[in-house]
């Protein structure tokens, strides 16, 4: 999605805002562009459609320089990808702006603009914005003044950097309802949608909160509040280190992503579980007075959040005794919903910027929920700060636009949340119980069979072959494993554009069967558990109906490999940790189908990592 960078130095900053860009290409765009103020104290724009490579050319044939420039890679909402529509939008080539967001009421302001003789040259909400804010400069002669009036006129959410010809020490940024942080520097400031984008020049950070308003110069920020009053915001350092947003010697970050998962999930238990237990102090302080009070779950998330979410309504029902609702975000914030007493809100988010998670977080607040708690990857996120309580997952940065290590570590958490649960309904304090000892004891081999999984690697390469001509394919899986088919079927979409779709087994006969045939592939999870043998009686519906099956099964299933039927074989492990390990094989399939069909593995076309608008 549109991502932001802006600088203020006393070195030529082109290079450092286009390194920016470049970080922040994972997020998905179709168009980038870069404004300075150059060295004779004028405005200068570079922009393209297609990738920031296109800008980079477009700067080795027009080279420019300045101590002050914003760059933005644009995700089209408002207008098509075009050069004309990319940001950085001007007014009267004084006034530079960058924006993620919507401007909901941009027409109203448009026309009051047109009216006042301003002309605008794209079809974007954007523009309004910086004409706006010019003609309040054109009142004030001060950005930071004129950019508070613009922001009291607007309807909508946004992130965005402003600079002006006539102010060329400062860069005025600002937030609402999309992410910004300041980078801090020696003597020099930056801002990005994403501190991925300035680990170059900074390792120091300040989360601006939803409505600030900073002003950047080369020795001080000041930070204005909501309400206009001057506010200091902590400066946080950098925990992940540089490597986490490299590739190193993999092909892709989603291939290098799947590989970190054994080191990934211990790193999300490290610290959480005793020899017999999940510790109480896992979710901090506050849950431990909280947990017991919970009568019921609702989880709200998006994507393969939402699936994570999925899976934990099987544990948390099962293994805590509570009821639990899982919805998407989209959906859930335009419900009428009714609350139930002592019912707990989980978002669950891997970026914790979700546009339409965020949304249902607010308005559970005021909905009568017992407490929000917040299941995300990133520690200064808008739905972390926002919420009650939160656990992180510790993922490091995720890259590619296909989840996956941030997916199988929500699970890991949620596992940990269910345990949790579980202790404050049931037991007492001290009281040992079996099955929360047995699981601690298989969630501290997980990383071990994670990573014996992955030594499947080959295999699963060599059984993508099959499906590199398809044009369909159908994931079954039963219980907690339906999710995980939804999870592949997702994976398989999203970056090798197959169509997948995924069906709790059991509903096979009630339309999937009519769409099986010898060009209709189909994966199943066949994990040893209570359903397995519902789900070999629905793998033999598809066989007799000449459907080719390719199954990721325990070996104790006694599914072994025959004619229309290809198997693998997975590590054992315990049942309820299965959704886990089987999540695996299905993110290597989609990665090696994605190899052979040649489709952008990392940044699958129209798809963005971090969906910061509605
Ligand atoms: C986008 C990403 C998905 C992600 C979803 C939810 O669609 O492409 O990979 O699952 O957003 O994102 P979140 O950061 O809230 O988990």
């Amino acid at each position: 999605m549109c991502g932001i960078v802006g600088a203020v130095a006393e070195r030529n900053v082109t290079g450092i805002i286009l390194e920016g860009l470049k970080r922040l290409e994972y997020r998905g765009y179709d168009s980038a562009g870069l404004a300075v103020i150059n060295e004779q104290g004028l405005l200068q724009r570079r922009r393209a459609q297609g990738k920031v490579a296109e800008v980079e050319q477009r700067l080795v044939d027009q080279p420019m320089k300045g101590f002050l420039g914003v760059a933005h890679t644009r995700w089209a909402t408002h207008g098509v990808p075009s050069e004309a529509n990319a940001h950085p939008h001007l007014s009267s080539d004084e006034l530079a702006l960058v924006h993620n967001g919507i401007i909901e009421n941009y027409q109203e302001l448009k026309k009051s603009l047109q009216a006042a003789g301003y002309l605008f040259t794209s079809e974007t909400d954007t523009e309004v914005v910086a004409h706006l804010i010019h003609q309040q400069y054109q009142q004030t002669a001060d950005l930071t003044q004129a950019v508070h009036q613009c922001l009291e006129r607007l309807e909508g959410a946004y992130a965005l950097a402003v600079i002006h010809q006539q102010t060329p020490d400062r860069l005025v940024c600002a937030r609402k309802g999309s992410p910004l942080v300041i980078g801090v520097g020696m003597g020099e400031y930056f801002c990005a949608s994403d501190p991925l984008a300035l680990l170059q020049v900074t390792d120091r950070f300040i989360y601006l909160e939803e409505g600030d308003l900073a002003t950047l110069t080369l020795q001080n920020h000041q930070i204005l509040d909501a309400s206009g009053q001057p506010v200091e915001r902590p400066i946080s350092q950098w925990q992940h280190g540089h490597q986490a947003a490299e590739k190193g010697d993999y092909k892709h970050f989603m291939l290098k992503e799947i590989y970190e998962q054994p080191a990934v999930l211990a790193a999300t238990l490290e610290g959480r579980l005793s020899a017999t237990r999940v510790l109480p102090q896992a979710l901090g302080t506050a849950a431990m007075e909280l947990l017991p009070q919970v009568r019921q779950v609702q989880i709200i998330a998006c994507g393969t959040s939402y699936h994570a979410g999925m899976v934990a309504r099987y544990w948390i029902e099962r293994l805590a005794g509570i009821p639990c609702q899982v919805e998407v975000a989209s959906e859930y914030r335009y419900r009428e919903v009714v609350v139930t007493e002592q019912t707990l809100f989980v978002t669950l988010s891997q970026s914790g910027e979700t546009a339409d998670t965020l949304a249902a977080l607010r308005f559970a607040k005021t909905a009568g929920y017992l407490a929000s708690l917040a299941i995300c990857n990133v520690p200064g996120s808008s739905l972390v700060r926002e919420s009650d309580l939160s656990l992180m997952t510790q993922a490091g940065p995720e890259i590619g636009v296909a989840s996956t290590k941030a997916f199988t570590t929500q699970l890991t958490a949620l596992l940990l949340f269910t345990l949790a649960l579980r202790r404050a309904g049931h037991q007492q304090p001290d009281q040992e119980d079996p099955l929360e000892a047995e699981l601690v004891q298989a969630l501290r081999g997980l990383p071990r069979i994670a990573e014996q999984t992955l030594k499947l690697d080959e295999a699963i390469q060599e059984l993508s072959e099959d499906f590199a001509e398809k044009h369909h394919a159908l994931f079954l899986g039963r219980g907690s494993h339906f999710p995980i088919a939804l999870e592949g079927a997702l994976k398989l979409k999203e970056i090798s554009y197959i169509h997948a779709e995924a069906y709790p087994a059991g509903e096979l006969k009630h339309g999937p069967l009519a769409l099986v045939d010898k060009e209709m592939p189909v994966i199943a999870v066949a994990p040893k558990d209570d359903l397995v043998d519902k789900l070999k009686s629905n793998l033999q519906e598809v066989r007799a109906r000449g459907g080719e099956l390719y199954v990721f099964a325990d070996p104790y299933t006694l599914l072994e490999p025959e004619e229309g039927m290809k198997v693998i074989h997975l590590p054992e492990v315990n049942e309820v940790l299965a959704p886990i390990i089987y999540t695996l094989p299905l993110q290597l399939l989609s990665y090696h189908v994605a190899l052979i069909k040649g489709t952008d593995v990392d940044q699958p076309r129209n798809l963005a990592k971090s969906v910061t608008v509605e």
